[in-house]
């Protein structure tokens, strides 16, 4: 779809969307209508329709989905959320779980490095 037709939606319009008559999904700031879609989805409409009307990045996400259904899904494009609703949005959607490095590993190389220390301290005491 050409970057001048994109056009801005709120969540309020999106979630007007969410019946097999007219089902539209939000993932990653995107609207796309996969009203169409649904009897061609790989994965059944069903689980589209679960999510018709709301934000489905984690659950589009989740499934692992191929890069020839990331391009797919472009066909499907009409919109993208309006940068209002991307604020209110909250921050625990989308990709979060399996995005960015966390300084938590660092736990227990510290226990791991005080154990040896501490042993070669004993090791060195008792000799
Ligand atoms: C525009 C949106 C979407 C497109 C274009 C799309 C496309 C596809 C395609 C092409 C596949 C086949 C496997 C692959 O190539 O990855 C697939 C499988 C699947 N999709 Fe989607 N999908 C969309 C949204 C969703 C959403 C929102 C869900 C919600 C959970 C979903 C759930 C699934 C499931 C469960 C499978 C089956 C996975 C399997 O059997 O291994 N899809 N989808």
């Amino acid at each position: 779809m050409p970057e001048e037709n994109i056009k801005i939606y709120t969540l309020k319009e999106i979630a007007e969307h969410s019946n097999s008559d007219s089902a539209w999904v939000l993932i990653n700031e995107g609207v796309y209508d996969v009203t169409k879609f649904l009897d061609e989805h790989p994965g059944g409409p069903e689980t589209l329709l679960d999510w018709a009307g709301k934000e489905a990045t984690e659950a589009f996400e989740d499934v692992g989905h191929s890069i020839d259904a990331r391009t797919l899904m472009e066909d499907y494009k009409i919109g993208e959320l309006s940068e209002e609703d991307q604020k209110e949005k909250p921050k625990t959607n989308g990709n979060s779980s399996n995005c960015c490095w966390s300084p938590y590993f660092l736990l227990p190389l510290g226990v791991a490095l005080t154990g040896v220390v501490l042993y070669k301290l004993y090791s060195h005491i008792y000799k």
